[in-house]
């Protein structure tokens, strides 16, 4: 694994902020990242439909990929449009090779 380079903050539902590092690897979720850092973050589906994972982004927009239309689709449904942008930890990676900060908030969904 290469050396983290990604500064990650999450300011959790209950609002503790965890600060951690990650390296971006393809294919591995945000949601991922999160576990293997041993942060618990919730979820159900895993697969971008539910919508229980989602997350502000309050900083570092530019290094996760882009938004495929399932997650758009979800993100549309569950009303998350205001304010700073919003994406699916189960869908959303970093771009390989990703360096930089990245401040997330989780959005908690009634
Ligand atoms: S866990 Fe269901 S949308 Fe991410």
């Amino acid at each position: 694994m290469s050396a983290p380079c990604v500064d990650v903050e999450l300011t959790t539902q209950t609002g503790e902020v965890i600060k951690f590092k990650v390296s971006a690897l393809e294919n591995v979720s945000i949601l991922e990242l999160f576990e293997d850092a041993g942060v618990r973050s919730p979820f159900g589906c895993r697969v971008g439909t539910c919508g229980t994972c989602v997350v502000r982004i309050l900083e570092g927009a530019d290094l996760i990929d882009g938004v495929r239309q399932m997650e758009e689709d979800t993100l549309a449904r569950i009303a998350q449009s205001e304010g700073s942008p919003t994406r699916l930890a189960c869908r959303a990676s970093l771009k390989p090779g990703a360096r930089g900060k990245l401040v997330l908030e989780k959005v908690i969904i009634r």
